[in-house]
């Protein structure tokens, strides 16, 4: 009797439980699909090994939303890819799958925020992948559109960087904008890094080069490669590697995350994360390019910190800027900024003080001059 009694509450609760796993965690979408941007939930999708997470994260203070990958596992939502950097998304706004768009994100009052472009197929379904790569396919299940095809700012073992293709640095750490630098795989196999002028778009010198042109009997780089056990390589078109990450010794991706970000303040870093529950170590660098980012000044623009800044080198070789004394930054909350002084500059005030100097002179490397207009 009793097991009578508790045969179908069993299965019950095991086709319940079946269908709420099946309805949390989905790794996988149909044309017509949707998900919307709201503060409680942002994952809508999950890699079948649970390592990344795809959906709508809220921008820091915001009420809007970022379309982004994140690795699931990890406290801090490490975004490794993300969509409408430029125009962020509404609360309520709409992402949905099209067979002729893509993925399609349309605002609450109707607006087009974003699509996927360069689709070159109909597309019949999205598949997201174990190495966080949202791939679009087509009728013969075929990828017709892939994020590790389009990146933002980071690449993920086994994603290649074509040629023509960059990666476009973040404006600071929690703001997605297009930010001032680029990691370029130049269309004559050189894979560059520069700084940009905003708005403008401008591409100052490279402050890095890996020098992978065909000259001689060296031939062209074709690809940057993040292979599957983390090296990060141009492959030319011999088929010779020129190693991007020299020296560096293997990092187990079976225990760590790997990733290459161009960080917003111009420097190309492989990350470790152990993926255990030890988290307590969080990312930490195992390497990075260029050696120190504060020895390149632009000709045209401020270099790696604004005008009137200097720069020293911190931890992970990443720049700190400041202002030399009695400057104060132009925006106190970028301090990566330009610096002002906080006096006038001029004669009259000294000739006026006959008894004592006013102004100083003090040495600073680094240093980037305000040029004339
Ligand atoms: C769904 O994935 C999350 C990790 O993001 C995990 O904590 C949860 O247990 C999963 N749910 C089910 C029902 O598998
Ligand atoms: C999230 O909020 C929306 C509206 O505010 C509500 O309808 C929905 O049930 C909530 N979802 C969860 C998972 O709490
Ligand atoms: C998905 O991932 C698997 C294993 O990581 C790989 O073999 C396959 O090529 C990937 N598919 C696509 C379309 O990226
Ligand atoms: C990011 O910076 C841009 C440019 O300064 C600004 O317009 C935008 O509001 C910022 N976004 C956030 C979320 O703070
Ligand atoms: C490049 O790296 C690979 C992998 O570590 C190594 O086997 C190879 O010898 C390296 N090539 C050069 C030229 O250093």
């Amino acid at each position: 009797m009793a097991y009578s009694l508790l045969l179908p509450f069993l299965l019950y609760s095991l086709i319940f439980q079946s269908i709420s796993v099946l309805a949390q965690n989905k790794s996988t979408i149909a044309i017509g699909d949707s998900f919307t941007a709201q503060t409680n939930n942002s994952q809508w999708l999950l890699s079948p090994s649970g390592d990344f997470a795809f959906g709508f994260l809220p921008l820091e203070n915001t009420d809007v939303f970022l379309l982004s990958i994140w690795y699931a596992k990890i406290s801090d939502k490490t975004v490794v890819w993300y969509a409408n950097r430029d125009n962020p998304a509404p609360k309520g706004s709409k992402l949905e799958l099209n067979a002729n768009d893509g993925l399609v994100i349309t605002s609450p009052n109707g607006d087009r925020l974003w699509n996927t472009e360069g689709l070159n197929a109909k597309v019949s379904s999205g598949v997201f992948n174990d190495t966080g790569n949202f791939v679009l396919k087509g009728g013969k299940l075929n990828s017709v559109w892939e994020t590790f095809q389009s990146p933002s700012d980071t690449l993920l073992p086994s994603q290649i960087l074509p040629k023509g293709e960059k990666l476009s640095s973040r404006l600071k750490e929690t703001n997605f904008s297009t930010g001032r630098f680029e990691l370029l795989l130049q269309n004559d196999g050189n894979l560059v890094m520069h700084s940009i002028n905003l708005p403008s778009g401008y591409a100052n010198e490279n402050y890095y080069e890996s020098g992978t042109v065909a000259i001689d009997t060296s031939s062209a780089g074709t690809q940057l490669v993040f292979d599957r056990s983390g090296y990060l390589y141009v492959l030319r078109e011999n088929n010779d590697r020129f190693n991007v990450s020299e020296g560096v010794n293997k990092v187990s991706t079976t225990d760590f995350y790997l990733r290459a970000t161009l960080t917003f303040d111009g420097v190309f870093t492989l990350y470790k994360h152990p993926k255990g529950s030890t988290e307590s170590e969080g990312w930490t660098t195992v390497w990075s390019k260029p050696d120190n980012i504060c020895n390149h000044v632009d000709n045209e623009g401020s270099g790696v910190c604004g005008y009137n800044s200097f720069c020293t080198l911190g931890d992970d070789k990443r720049p700190i800027c400041q202002c030399p004394q009695r400057y104060v930054l132009v925006d106190p909350d970028d301090p990566y900024g330009s610096c002002k002084p906080d006096f006038i500059q001029g004669c009259a005030e000294d000739e006026l003080s006959k008894t004592n100097d006013l102004y100083d002179f003090e040495r600073l490397l680094h240093f980037s001059v305000q040029k004339e207009a």
